[in-house]
């Protein structure tokens, strides 16, 4: 059966804005962001692939986080790496809706 981590509530990230879920909750080998793009909700890994910025402090606009420190840019949906300087992939997770809750099953 597959792992499904209640993570947060619906109401508990704002729009464009991205919550830090800490590994000790996902049993995953990083932290996750967990986002909010337009009422879609999508989970990376949270460190970014080039010099290990958090991603959930990034900034977040169409589909897309770009990195604090250095504006790397990643696909919110997959974890592809859009632009440098970062040039390596993010991995992504499922985000489920059930009821209030937003659920992370770590892939
Ligand atoms: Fe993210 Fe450099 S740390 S682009």
């Amino acid at each position: 059966m597959v792992e499904r981590i209640p993570a947060a509530k619906l109401g508990d990230i704002p729009d464009g804005e991205a919550i830090l879920v800490p590994r000790s909750l996902t049993g995953t080998i990083d932290d996750i962001a967990l986002f909010q793009d337009g009422g879609e909700y999508f989970a990376l890994d949270n460190t970014c692939s080039h010099e290990l910025a958090s991603l959930s402090e990034g900034w977040i606009e169409d589909g897309v986080v770009e990195c604090p420190l250095h504006t790397g840019r990643f696909c919110l949906r997959d974890g592809k790496v859009l632009s440098a300087p970062a040039d390596t992939d993010v991995a992504a997770h499922t985000v489920e809706v059930d009821g209030d809750d937003i659920l992370i099953v770590p892939n």
